[in-house]
């Protein structure tokens, strides 16, 4: 595993000073968007294998190789363990796993939540480990929480963790869900081996690896303050 990642490089050393307006706009407003085929094909996928075991859900999002998919299923035996990336490169790469209760999805996260949304399904855990910073200031609306789909990802409630190596993206993640009403949790990730092959290699080359914890009540999704 290779030990020389550069760590992340940005014109921002603080929150951006444009978070919260963004982030208000995106809670207060309706986002529809239609699904792209593609992702309507890897959701009916998923319904069907619920269809014949119905089982809560874990999703695994921005999932890459899917490593973290297979740890995380043998941590929730009871659930289906969802991993989804839009790159099927990187799901070729997942390890051949014996947990029957994790599947992978090519799919953009962002169609697969509101997909699920419009079914009525919800999530018990969501994990987002080591999403693509963009760490230019101009790009803060391709961040997770810059982004409209925020919403959505919150109205599938769940315990929610991200991590990454930029612990400015980790403060604004977790000063956006507050704006919605949760206060969370930003801690170091605990010493271990890494959960993915990002946070390994970013380990192996001294990274710090930041975390936000939350836990979301589904039916309080709203603005505070
Ligand atoms: C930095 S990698 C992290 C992968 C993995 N979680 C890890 O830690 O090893 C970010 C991943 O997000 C995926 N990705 C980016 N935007 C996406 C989107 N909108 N929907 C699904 N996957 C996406 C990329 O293909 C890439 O695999």
């Amino acid at each position: 595993m290779q030990a020389n990642s550069r760590k992340v490089s940005s014109n921002q050393s603080h929150p951006h000073p444009r978070l919260t307006e963004v982030v208000r706009r995106h809670l207060t407003t309706t986002f529809r968007k239609p699904a792209a085929p593609h992702n309507l094909a890897a959701f009916s996928r998923l319904m069907e294998r619920l269809d014949a075991a119905p089982l809560p859900l874990v999703l695994d999002s921005f999932c890459g190789t899917g490593h973290s998919t297979a740890t995380l299923a043998q941590r929730h035996p009871g659930h289906l363990v969802v991993g989804i990336d839009k790159s099927s490169e990187r799901l070729g790469k997942h390890p051949a796993s014996s947990a029957d209760n994790c599947m992978l999805l090519q799919a953009d996260c962002e169609d697969i939540w509101q997909l699920l949304l419009q079914e009525g399904l919800t999530v018990d855990y969501h994990y987002l480990l080591y999403p693509n910073p963009w760490p230019k200031a101009r790009h803060l609306q391709r961040r997770i929480h810059g982004h409209a789909s925020f919403a959505w990802l919150l109205r599938l409630g769940g315990h929610i963790e991200l991590r990454s190596n930029w612990q400015v993206y980790v403060e604004e993640f977790g000063l956006s869900t507050q704006l919605a009403g949760y206060r969370g949790r930003v801690a170091r990730v605990p010493e271990g081996p890494g959960l993915t092959l990002f946070e390994q290699k970013y380990r192996n080359s001294g990274h710090e690896l930041w975390a936000f914890t939350t836990n979301v009540c589904r039916d309080e999704v709203g603005i505070i303050g």
